[in-house]
């Protein structure tokens, strides 16, 4: 499928299921020497890095904690800059290397933000690893660790992205026409 129509929005094809698994495959190679002998802590943002955690957790094939949290920043298509702590994280990350794994970072105000807390709860260490990143969207003074794929201003659903709770379920990754 080259297009598809979600809520009234039309959305043309950006990235095929076999490109982004090549590509986690290939993050997973670094992080995985990186993180050997850490003990690390994966904390999975939710909703939308359910699906790339899920697959980033099984390209690494790892036995490590995998813990969830939901900091909400969007509604519809667009980032509100507000954050909504809807699942608080229930893990004690002191002196634990964090590891989040995050679908995108567009304004990048939830990375912050979640980072800002996460250093105050004591980890040791923080590391982002994200699936997509909007370089030209990026507000806030964040460093990436490890970005599968730079893409423009454009809102994306499929592969774990949605609009307003649909489209997570697509193989690939869609672009807003
Ligand atoms: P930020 O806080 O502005 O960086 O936005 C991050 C959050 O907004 C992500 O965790 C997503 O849930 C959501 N988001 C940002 N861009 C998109 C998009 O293009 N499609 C779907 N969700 C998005």
């Amino acid at each position: 499928m080259d297009t598809v129509e979600i809520n009234g929005l039309k959305f043309k094809k950006l990235l095929t299921y076999d490109e982004i698994h090549n590509r986690i495959s290939e993050m997973a190679e670094p992080l995985k020497r990186e993180l050997n002998g850490k003990d690390p802590l994966f904390i999975c943002m939710l909703n939308g890095a359910a699906i790339f955690a899920a697959d980033m957790m099984r390209a690494l094939d790892t036995p490590a904690p995998l813990a969830f949290v939901k900091w909400k920043s969007y509604r519809g298509t667009g980032s509100t800059g507000e954050i909504i702590e809807e699942l608080p994280l229930d893990y004690d990350v002191r002196g634990r290397n964090i590891v989040i794994l995050e679908d995108i970072v567009d304004t990048g105000v939830t990375m912050y933000n979640f980072i800002e807390h996460v250093k105050k709860l004591g980890a040791s260490s923080i590391k982002i690893v994200c699936l997509l990143c909007k370089p030209e969207s990026i507000k806030y003074p964040i460093k990436v660790d490890y970005t599968g794929f730079e893409i423009g201003k454009a809102f994306v659903v499929g592969h774990g992205f949605d609009v307003d709770g649909c489209g997570r379920g697509l193989r690939d990754i869609y672009q807003l026409v």
